[in-house]
């Protein structure tokens, strides 16, 4: 595997592959892999003949008093696991390479509508981060297919409407939340936890579980069960932010019609924020 810190020579080595390879494969990260992201890179590498892993800590989507500079960093570990997992190229490049001398002077990418709701409430500016880096990847890599986890389906959605609005041909799939064996959906910011949190942390996902076991069972009171989950989430010794019942699609709040729904929920421990969701069929 190749790690590749320019722009300029990613493009060179990409071009003279796209000459024989039948397709390109991107799996965007900020590092600090996990079975989680190795899971988008095995996924990438099943349906695409050169796979391109990137790792860049993105500094447009962290706001003012979030942990940018605490982010775990661990380059080496992570170019072992990469070449484990079977991925070609690794494209690691400096923020200056990025964003030139102050990212904060950068044209800025901003998906409407789905960026302003539940996430984009408490981290204003986070999805413009996210819609302009993607579309700088999606610009240098020019993928035919851009891979990405289904824990952050906010982020996933964003995305392709993102890739549907600006008509770029470029598939994106989503990828199945990956658990830890108590439930725990793996994510690089769990490390902030304490050991006393690490053992509350798994009710998040056994909140979502509790709720949607009440809506399996004919319960369609969207708005009471979604304060049901934030007074459970507390009592449990979270913070929660926000707990949401939506269209699967449009992330409004679902209506007892929605077949396709998606419980979402993002809740604080201490200094760390974890999110969370589950996807259901009603009918
Ligand atoms: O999901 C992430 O790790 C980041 O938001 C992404 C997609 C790599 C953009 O910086």
């Amino acid at each position: 595997m190749e790690t590749i810190t320019s722009i300029s020579e990613l493009r060179k080595l990409l071009d003279d592959r796209r000459m024989t390879e039948q397709s390109i494969g991107l799996v965007p990260t900020m590092g600090n892999l996990h079975t989680g992201h190795l899971k988008l890179v095995k996924a990438a590498t099943q349906s695409c003949s050169f796979v391109t892993t990137t790792i860049f800590v993105n500094p447009l989507q962290f706001g003012a008093d979030e942990d940018i500079t605490t982010y775990p960093r661990t380059l080496n570990e992570d170019q072992e696991k990469l070449i484990v997992a079977g991925c070609h190229c690794l494209f690691a490049p400096s923020v200056e390479e990025v964003y030139g001398s102050n990212p904060l002077t950068s044209t800025v990418i901003h998906v409407p509508g789905i960026s302003e709701l539940h996430c984009g409430k408490s981290r204003p500016g986070h999805f413009a981060g996210v819609a302009t880096m993607v579309s700088k990847l999606f610009n240098i890599v020019r993928p035919d297919r851009a891979f990405f986890g289904l824990k952050d389906y906010q982020q996933y959605l964003l995305i392709k409407q993102l890739v549907n609005d600006l008509v770029l041909e470029i598939e994106i799939i989503g990828i199945e939340i990956e658990r830890e064996p108590d439930g725990l959906a793996m994510s690089s910011r769990n490390a902030y936890l304490t050991a006393e949190e690490r053992k509350i942390a798994p009710f998040l996902h056994a909140c979502l579980n509790d709720i949607a076991g009440a809506i399996l069972n004919e319960d369609r009171d969207y708005r009471k069960l979604e304060k049901e989950g934030v007074k459970k989430l507390q009592e449990a010794g979270f913070k929660p932010e926000y707990f949401s019942i939506c269209h699967a699609e449009t992330l409004q709040p679902a209506n007892s019609e929605d077949s396709s729904i998606v419980l979402m929920v993002a809740a604080s421990l201490g200094i760390c924020r974890l999110i969370d969701n589950l996807r259901m069929q009603t009918s």
